[in-house]
């Protein structure tokens, strides 16, 4: 599906669709670097039984264009509340994994009012270091110089197990191209927003919704100790860890983190179902 919000035309997927499932917890999934909303097909799917199931594609990702304002932390979270109001939504769970933790973290201190809940994925609270910082114009220039599958190559061995790499290959070809087919321009804008995001450690104590922190147990990308500290620092949030999972557990255990988050809607958020 595609609206135009905020004056540029956004790509999404909405399973909530059917007059059955109207009344349930709108679900929105925000995905992280550099790829698109595709990365939660199993969500999507898996959860629509559960909650109405929003994903969208960010800006400058997958199909949904590219507007001139500059792009922050802050302008995403902007743009999923756009979409939300084009939706006619109020309220939301909101999940992201990574830098989508990061827009949720944003999302949060703009629109509390708005947060029914939040499920935060192999994200981390922390700013870039200066050597993160460094890397993060490294990449960009890379992109812009080489392409996205140059991008794609070099995070691929980081964003699965050594298992899945080597016995699901076509689990690491389609993550390989989802990477590989998104636009320079979104990616190299991507990394200058990571770069300059803002501390969000100070967030986590005003953090007063339900919230699942979710972290795949075999993450190089993001040390789970970053969810811990989530899970210590968020009151009454609680972590499940994905075994046989790295930084994207939705994608290489979607069984598994779907039973995770079916089962903290239930508990946790039950006016969801
Ligand atoms: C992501 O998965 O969204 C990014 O790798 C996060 C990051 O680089 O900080």
């Amino acid at each position: 599906m595609q609206t135009k919000i905020r004056g540029f035309e956004m790509q999404y997927d909405d399973t909530g669709g059917a007059p059955s499932t109207s009344l349930r917890m709108p679900l929105v999934l925000i995905h992280g670097f550099p790829l698109d909303r595709t990365i939660w097909a199993e969500q999507t799917r898996g959860l629509a039984d559960a909650a109405r199931v929003i994903a969208p594609d960010l800006r400058g990702c997958g199909g949904s264009a590219m507007p001139p304002d500059a792009t922050t932390m802050d302008a995403y979270a902007d743009d999923v509340r756009g979409l939300l109001d084009a939706l006619n939504i109020q309220r939301a769970i909101i999940a992201g994994v990574s830098m989508g933790g990061y827009i949720a973290f944003a999302f949060y201190r703009q629109s509390a009012a708005r947060v029914r809940a939040l499920i935060l994925v192999d994200t981390r609270a922390g700013a870039d270091s200066p050597e993160g910082k460094q890397g993060r114009d490294d990449n960009a220039a890379l992109a812009r110089a080489e392409g996205t599958g140059a991008i794609a190559e070099r995070m691929l061995p980081k964003m699965l197990t050594p298992q899945t790499a080597a016995t699901r290959a076509n689990v690491a070809q389609d993550l390989r191209a989802l990477m590989a087919r998104q636009p320079v321009e979104g990616v190299a804008a991507a990394l200058i927003a990571m770069r300059d995001r803002p501390d969000s450690t100070p967030t986590l104590a005003q953090i007063s919704v339900p919230t699942l922190v979710i972290h795949g147990a075999e993450d190089q990308l993001i040390p789970v100790k970053e969810s811990e500290l989530l899970r210590d620092s968020i009151r009454g949030a609680r972590l499940e860890i994905i075994p046989h999972a790295a930084h994207l557990p939705n994608y290489e255990q979607p069984a598994a983190f779907n039973r995770v988050v079916k089962e903290f809607l239930k508990t946790r958020v039950p006016s969801a179902n």
